[in-house]
């Protein structure tokens, strides 16, 4: 099912948080509106803005107290997309020219920054002590999964447990409490909040494997950059790391990322792809992300069984097999 049938449904209250999301990012700065608005126009799927909407529908459903907290999650998310693209030299992101491209990486810097303190100033709305805590926590979170993707870089002797407490920290959190503060300011049982920790959490871990296995599988057209970026900018993901383990393969592909990082990235990374398509690696990494999408759904049981709860379903199916 494609991602845009699971959001008819929603239509209406996603084009106002999207709506919402352009005047929240509103400055009388002309440079800083015009790099904040290049990178939501270019798109995107609002993964994290529709799991609040979500979210939201197991309790008290009030689309005025639920924008505080989706408007902030998307805005956290393109924040962070914007200083993402610096450390990774990235030049096109939804198939546009990033901010750091365009403009240049101070701007994208300060753009990423005060994308960021938008997102406090519509948050700090609700007064909940609750959700500032939840929200700040993860950034912390967020930006010690960034900064350990820089540690690890090019690190070939790093664990799947290295691997998997990172993609946490960078991705898997923010998609988690976007499903658990969308049920916290609706109102929601504790034990429904926990539960749509859990979903995201899961339907995160997933999201981010599916991610690292695009870089390598997909296409330029498909993914908005090219495939191999990964690699390029040092990032030593899950299907790499299968790739490592198999002894038939692992010192020529040793020596391949070896030539990578000595050029830092700067060259032709298909003998790479091959490698890693070669095998059963991206067969491996999928199944893991398949446990997570199985994991995710598996904490929807105790939920009373609604429409969103549908939603939620199909849109974990729709990460175990995301193309874009
Ligand atoms: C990209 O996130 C970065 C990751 C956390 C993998 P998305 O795939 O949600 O990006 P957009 O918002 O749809 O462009
Ligand atoms: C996700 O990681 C970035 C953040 C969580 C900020 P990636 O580096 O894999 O994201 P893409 O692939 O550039 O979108
Ligand atoms: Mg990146
Ligand atoms: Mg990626």
């Amino acid at each position: 099912m494609k991602l845009l049938d699971i959001y008819a449904r929603m239509k209406k209250d996603i084009a106002y948080v999207e709506r919402e999301l352009e005047s929240s990012v509103y400055s009388e700065h002309a440079m800083l509106k015009e790099t904040s608005l290049h990178l939501l126009k270019a798109g995107g799927k609002r993964i994290r803005p529709v799991f609040v909407l979500l979210a939201g529908q197991f309790g008290k459903y009030d689309l005025q107290r639920l924008k505080h907290i989706a408007v902030p999650l998307e805005l956290i998310h393109m924040a962070s997309l914007v200083h993402d693209d610096v450390i990774d030299d990235a030049n096109t992101r939804r198939g546009q020219l990033t901010v750091k491209s365009k403009w240049d990486n101070r701007v994208a810097m300060y753009t990423g920054d005060y994308i960021f303190a938008k997102a406090l100033t519509v948050a700090t709305q609700l007064s909940d002590p609750r959700i500032h805590r939840i929200l700040s926590k993860a950034l912390v979170e967020l930006s010690i999964g960034e900064m350990e993707q820089i540690r690890y870089f090019f690190r070939t002797d790093q664990t799947l447990r290295n691997y998997l407490l990172r993609i946490k920290r960078k991705t898997a959190l923010l998609i988690a409490i976007s499903c658990q503060l969308g049920a916290v300011a609706s109102e929601a049982s504790d034990d429904v909040c926990d539960s749509m920790y859990a979903f995201g959490y899961n339907a995160g871990m997933a999201f981010q494997i599916r991610d690292d296995i695009l870089d390598l599988t997909g296409t330029e057209k498909e993914l908005g950059k090219p495939p191999g970026s990964d690699i390029r900018q040092g990032n030593i993901t899950l299907p790499v790391l299968c790739a490592l383990r198999d002894p038939a393969i692992r010192s020529e592909l040793l020596a391949e990322i070896e030539r990578i990082r000595l050029v830092d990235g700067q060259t032709d990374v298909t003998p790479f792809l091959r490698i890693i398509r070669s095998g059963t690696y991206i067969g491996e990494a999928d199944r893991l992300s398949s446990n997570y999408i199985d994991r995710a759904i598996a904490a929807l049981s105790g939920l009373p069984d609604i429409r969103a709860k549908r939603d939620l379903v199909q849109i974990a199916h729709f990460i175990g097999n995301r193309s874009y």
